[in-house]
């Protein structure tokens, strides 16, 4: 492997502790801790671990930290009627509500009714917005923040660089693409449509894999040198896709075969990092970014809320 590992967790933890000071200094100005508060509809597992990700770091940052637990059965006015409640309660400076939802909800009907100024994961009308419009104050979708501190940290150039991301979702692929773009990227959105794939993420310096297929960017994919983000987080139970997707990692397909399961991104990692300069583990990569900038963001709303500076 020639690749450089961008540790996640690494940058992760280090933020959460300058976020842990900041939330101090905040509830000494003042009075109250920032609060974050989450609305899980339904029993996807996956979910359950995300947002118990998420309260647990509220808390050890020192935030208030509440999440409301709603039956997959709730109707969509249920869960708008408990978004009203939490809206109007000044304790919460930063909301969301977990996707996926239960079909019986609508995603837009619920992410619209998230006043904007408490939408810490940026997916409100609005946030999008101002986001494409290059507007400040607005809030930033919290993976796409995530891929770009990584970037950050390992100084990885943008200016003029060839950016592809693979992937449109408005929760990671547009925005991401927004945000490198900022930064003076040259930028290709591919998707499951894009004709022949593997020679449009050649071209990458930098390569943001967000569209949710396992193991979908293989070691053919990376320019060799590209710093390679992996945003996929996908549970894999077929024997065989194992031994594909984790070779070269004995130690991870051990316990595959043990478990009977694996977390795997959307890029193959073994035959990726033979190529990329940098590259992002799954897990341990975006993930742990993604809940430590939902609580910078949090504290960026509780500022603005008590008029206290950035
Ligand atoms: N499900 C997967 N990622 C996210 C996220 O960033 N925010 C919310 N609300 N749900 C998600």
């Amino acid at each position: 492997m020639s690749a450089k590992i961008l540790d996640g967790n690494a940058l992760a933890k280090a933020i959460r502790a300058g976020l842990a000071r900041d939330a101090a200094a905040f509830q000494a100005a003042a009075g109250r801790p920032p609060g974050l508060s989450v609305i899980l509809v339904g029993e996807d597992p996956a979910s359950a671990v995300y947002v118990g990700h998420k309260e647990k770091a509220a808390r050890e940052a020192g935030f208030a930290s509440a999440v409301v637990r709603l039956p997959a059965t709730a109707s969509e006015a249920e869960v708008l009627d408990r978004i009203a409640a939490m809206a109007a309660d000044r304790a919460v400076d930063g909301m969301l509500v977990q996707l996926p939802l239960p079909k019986q909800v609508d995603p837009l009907a619920v992410q619209r009714a998230i006043p904007p100024a408490k939408d810490v994961d940026g997916f409100h009308p609005v946030n999008a917005g101002m986001l494409l419009l290059g507007q400040k104050g607005g809030f930033v979708p919290c993976t796409p923040l995530g891929v770009m501190a990584l970037l950050d940290e390992a100084e990885i150039p943008l200016k003029g660089a060839e950016a592809v991301v693979v992937g449109r979702s408005t929760i990671v692929g547009k925005p991401v693409a927004q945000l490198l773009l900022d930064r003076h990227a040259t930028v290709t959105i591919a998707h499951s449509r894009t004709r022949d794939l593997a020679a449009v993420c050649r071209r990458a310096d930098v390569l943001v894999a967000a569209a949710g297929v396992p193991g979908l960017v293989r070691g053919a994919f990376v320019k060799p040198g590209a710093a390679v983000i992996d945003v996929g987080i996908n549970r894999i139970t077929d024997a065989a896709q194992a031994e594909d997707l984790l070779a070269g990692q004995p130690e991870r397909l051990e316990k595959f075969r043990k478990n009977g399961h694996a977390l795997v991104g959307d890029v193959h990692f073994g035959e990726a990092a033979a190529a990329a300069g940098w590259i992002t583990p799954v897990p341990g990569g975006v993930g742990p970014l993604t809940v430590a900038l939902l609580l910078r963001n949090t504290l960026e709303g509780a500022r603005r809320t008590e008029g206290l500076p950035a």
